[in-house]
C-alpha cells in the first residue's frame, strides 16, 4: 500500500512541470488593439491619456481606501498636464464626422476637456484643504468625464 502511495505521489510531482509547460497561452489582446499597434504610432492624444492612466489609477486606489497621501496633488498635476496637452490636439474620430458637423464636434471635445480640467482644479483645492469625502467625489466625477468622453469621443470600432 505504502509503495503504491508512494508511486502515485511521486507520478504527481513528475506531471506538475509538464502542466506548468503545457499551460495556455495568455490570450492575445483584442483584435483592434494588434490592429492598431502594427499600423500606426499612438497619436498625441493617446500619449498624454495614457499618462493620465498611470496617475488616475493611483488616485481610484487612494479614493477607494478613502485615504489620499501625499503624492495626491502631484498626481493631479499630472493629468492636468497631460488632459492640458490632449485638449490640444482633434480626436482620431474627427475624419469620420460629416464636414459640416467637423467643427461642432471638435469644440465639444474641448469643451468636455475644459470641464475635465475644471474638475482636476477643484480636485487640488479639495486635497489641499483636507477634504476627503469631497475629494473622493470628485475622483468619481473624474471617472464619469472618463466614460462619457470615451463614449462620445473615441472612433467607434475603436
Ligand atoms: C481619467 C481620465 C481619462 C483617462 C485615464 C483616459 C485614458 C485613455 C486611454 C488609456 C486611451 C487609449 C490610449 C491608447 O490605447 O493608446 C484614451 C483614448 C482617448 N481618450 Fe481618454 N482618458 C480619460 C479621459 C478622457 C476624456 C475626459 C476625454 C474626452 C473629453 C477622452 C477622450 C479620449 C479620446 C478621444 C481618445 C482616443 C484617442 C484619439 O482620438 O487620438 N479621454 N484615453
Amino acid at each position: 500500500m505504502k509503495k503504491l502511495l508512494f508511486l502515485l505521489l511521486s507520478s504527481l510531482v513528475a506531471a506538475a512541470p509538464l502542466t506548468a509547460q503545457d499551460a495556455p497561452k495568455p490570450a492575445q489582446p483584442p483584435a483592434h488593439k494588434q490592429k492598431k499597434e502594427k499600423e500606426r504610432p499612438d497619436t498625441d492624444i493617446e500619449k498624454a491619456m495614457k499618462k493620465m492612466g498611470g496617475a488616475f489609477r493611483k488616485l481610484r486606489g487612494q479614493a477607494k481606501a478613502g485615504a489620499f497621501t501625499s503624492d495626491a496633488v502631484d498626481l493631479v498635476a499630472t493629468m492636468k498636464a497631460a488632459a492640458t496637452e490632449a485638449a490640444k490636439h482633434d480626436p482620431l474620430k474627427t475624419k469620420e464626422i460629416p464636414e459640416a458637423d467637423r467643427a461642432k464636434f471638435v469644440a465639444d471635445y474641448k469643451a468636455k476637456m475644459d470641464e475635465f480640467n475644471t474638475t482636476l482644479d477643484s480636485l487640488t483645492a479639495a486635497l489641499k484643504a483636507g477634504q476627503t469625502a469631497d475629494a473622493v467625489a470628485l475622483v468619481g466625477k473624474l471617472g464619469k468625464l472618463q466614460h462619457g468622453g470615451h463614449e462620445e469621443f473615441q472612433p467607434k470600432d475603436y
